[in-house]
């Protein structure tokens, strides 16, 4: 491993080199990011971009790819902030990664940060090129989730990353830590004396972390194919959702002492026996159905799609902490695409209270902290008087609607990385500690122990699926 005394701090980093530019990340989540940087006057002053992909492209050609890309997929940008942002961005053609001379002159002899949205199976091939090039000191490198496709290759990949780069230059994305909703739970839970003494296996029944999305397959056939619901979203942005909602109090915010507490709450998380792999997971993958009235093909009919490969489009498990706060309570965590309804949100449910003097009522439900997501929302069900019988019981909601962010996820990131601030990322011990959770459910279904559904796209979940608590 380099001396981690030559820190990147010192180093200011101007050149962003983005390997992967024509994918989907980048256009729909990263550019767009980059946009609002401009918009917001954050966008950093001599900042040069060097787009990398397979394309024999000029960089006219690249830019016009892009204006084509947003105006398909909807991204609403001003032209005059996107025609700044091109004038940062230079394209370049290297048609094989593994080509040293070609990669050398896309990263230039000034440290840079590279930005590797690609597969992940590529990863290994990219630092193997860069390790023979060598690197600028200061420079950095970030990599698009998931890092690795199982336990093994996380492990390897990061001892062949600090062969390059020190830890504190490695930085892992997971965007759903530039959501600021996400960190709002933070807020919620250390800025706040209320919820501590409930937040524990006392008061909890049990925790629903949700990722319902409407969205198919949006030509991302060549990389979900071969992640599928667990590896793009489980294993990395729902397990960041519980960790955030699970782990114990910081000592303070900075990088270790924050990721510290992530990480002994992932090590607390059972791995699961091949008993309860089969009891407790469920995958499924759409069928021909309808979403808002449009006709949407059967995954297994989507162009490139292998069919043998049984790739889900929607996974659930349920996870245990064991530890003296979580002890018993279930975290049920589960994402699938081509559903009926956008539904994203982490559901806290409280036990019943212990006596009911008010005798039996019929409306009297559970307590219910909801945290939304899209749109940006806090809620809490309570049960109140109503105004008939004083002593009747009836459901009552507080509502809070948060306010919006300013700044999209990948752009506060992306800033993050140049200021070296690896606190939102994801250091190496944890990323092994996600892929020790997942790694007996992912062997379990490629072993077939744990049948594949099936659910119409359009439906709100499919029928095999865990009742829900509520
Ligand atoms: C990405 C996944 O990381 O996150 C996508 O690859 C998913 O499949 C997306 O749609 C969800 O994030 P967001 O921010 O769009 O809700």
């Amino acid at each position: 491993m380099p001396n981690s005394s030559d820190s990147a701090q010192s180093f200011m980093v101007d050149r962003l080199v983005i390997f992967g530019a024509t994918g989907d990340v980048v256009s729909r989540l990263f550019l767009p990011a980059l946009v609002g940087l401009v918009q917001e006057s954050t966008f950093p002053r001599n900042l040069s971009i060097t787009a990398i992909a397979r394309k024999s492209w000029s960089t006219e050609q690249y830019h016009q790819h892009v204006r084509e890309t947003f105006r398909k997929q909807g991204t609403d940008v001003e032209s005059d902030q996107l025609e700044y942002l091109f004038s940062c961005i230079q394209y370049a053609q290297v048609e094989d990664l593994s080509h040293i001379q070609r990669v050398q002159e896309a990263l230039g002899s000034s440290p840079f940060v590279a930005y590797l949205a690609l597969p992940p199976s590529t990863f290994s091939m990219v630092l193997n090129t860069i390790k023979q090039i060598g690197i600028p000191q200061g420079s950095r490198i970030i990599f698009e989730k998931p890092f690795g496709e199982n336990f093994g290759s996380a492990r390897t990949l990061n001892y062949q990353a600090h062969q390059i780069f020190p830890e504190e230059q490695v930085f892992r994305i997971d965007h759903f830590l530039g959501k600021q909703t996400v960190r709002n739970i933070l807020g919620l839970r250390f800025g706040n004396r209320i919820f501590e003494p409930i937040w524990n296996q006392h008061h909890i029944e049990n925790v629903e972390i949700i990722w319902d999305e409407t969205l198919a397959l949006e030509g991302r056939v060549g990389y979900y194919d071969k992640a599928g619901a667990l590896k793009d979203m489980i294993q990395n942005h729902l397990l960041q959702l519980m960790c955030l909602i699970g782990m114990e109090p910081p000592i303070s915010f900075n990088d270790r002492d924050f990721r510290d507490r992530k990480v002994d709450l992932l090590r607390a998380v059972r791995s699961l026996t091949p008993d309860e792999v089969k009891q407790q997971t469920v995958r499924a993958q759409y069928d021909a159905g309808t979403i808002n009235g449009k006709a949407i093909p059967a995954y297994k009919d989507e162009d490139g799609v292998d069919a043998d490969r049984g790739t889900e489009t929607y996974a659930e498990i349920k996870l245990w902490i064991d530890s003296w706060r979580w002890a018993g309570v279930p975290f049920v965590l589960r994402s699938g695409k081509a559903l009926g309804k956008d539904r994203k949100e982490v559901l806290i449910h409280f036990k019943d209270v212990p006596y009911l003097a008010f005798g039996e009522s019929k409306e009297i439900q559970r307590n219910i902290l909801r945290l939304q997501f899209s749109p940006d929302s806090l809620n809490l069900s309570l049960n109140l008087n109503g105004a008939g019988d004083p002593f009747q019981l009836n459901p009552a909601e507080l509502k809070s609607q948060l306010a919006p962010q300013d700044t999209l996820p990948y752009g506060d990131l992306f800033l993050n990385v140049l200021a070296n601030d690896p606190i939102l990322f994801i250091r190496a011990d944890e990323v092994e500690e996600l892929w020790r959770i997942i790694e007996p459910i992912q062997s379990g279904w490629e072993q077939d122990q744990v049948p594949l559904f099936s659910y119409p796209a359009g439906s709100l979940k499919p029928k095999d699926s865990f009742k829900e608590s509520h």
